[in-house]
């Protein structure tokens, strides 16, 4: 974004900037979830991550296919947001002496970074419609609803034991 002149200036604008944000978020959070695969103790949240890693390769190949259908080039632009989710992870994960309790805490840093996910996909599927960009709406849904039932799965794992034995 220019410092001098204002670069967005229409809505098809704003998405494609706004496809850029999460495209660098999503880049980040590759390079970010092999340390909390490694860090993670309880083993199913470890395959959670695991699992969530190799989805979120195959997302970006759908973000490069959204900026493909849409005639832009495939670019990020810096997302201080998701840096500052991601860096806040790292020292608290860094703080964190007890395995359960670091389990806890990367539960806790995995949602933080979906729910930013969340809100970002719900915005461009929105949009997307509203431009008349179907296909590319129905690429970043599939997104979405990975980055939900990854939510979920984190979710369930926190209440139904990681919690209790951090506890
Ligand atoms: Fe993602
Ligand atoms: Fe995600």
């Amino acid at each position: 974004m220019g410092f001098f002149s204002k670069d967005i200036k229409t809505m098809d604008d704003l998405f494609v900037h706004t496809l850029r944000d999460i495209y660098y978020a999503e880049n980040q959070i590759v390079k970010a979830l092999p340390e909390m695969i490694d860090k993670a103790s309880d083993q199913e949240l470890k395959n959670g991550f695991e699992k969530h890693l190799q989805e979120t390769e195959m997302q970006i190949e759908r973000l490069e296919e959204v900026f493909k259908l849409h005639g832009v080039d495939v670019a990020g632009v810096n997302c201080p947001a998701i840096d500052g989710i991601l860096e806040e992870a790292d020292d608290v994960s860094g703080e964190v002496d007890d395995d359960r309790v670091l389990d806890a805490a990367l539960i806790a840093a995995g949602q933080a970074v979906e729910h930013y996910e969340i809100t970002r996909y719900g915005t461009l599927v929105a949009w997307a419609k509203q431009l008349g960009r179907n296909d590319c709406a129905a690429l970043l849904q599939q997104n979405l609803q990975e980055e939900m039932n990854t939510d979920k799965a984190l979710t369930a794992m926190a209440e139904s034991r990681v919690n209790a034995a951090a506890a």
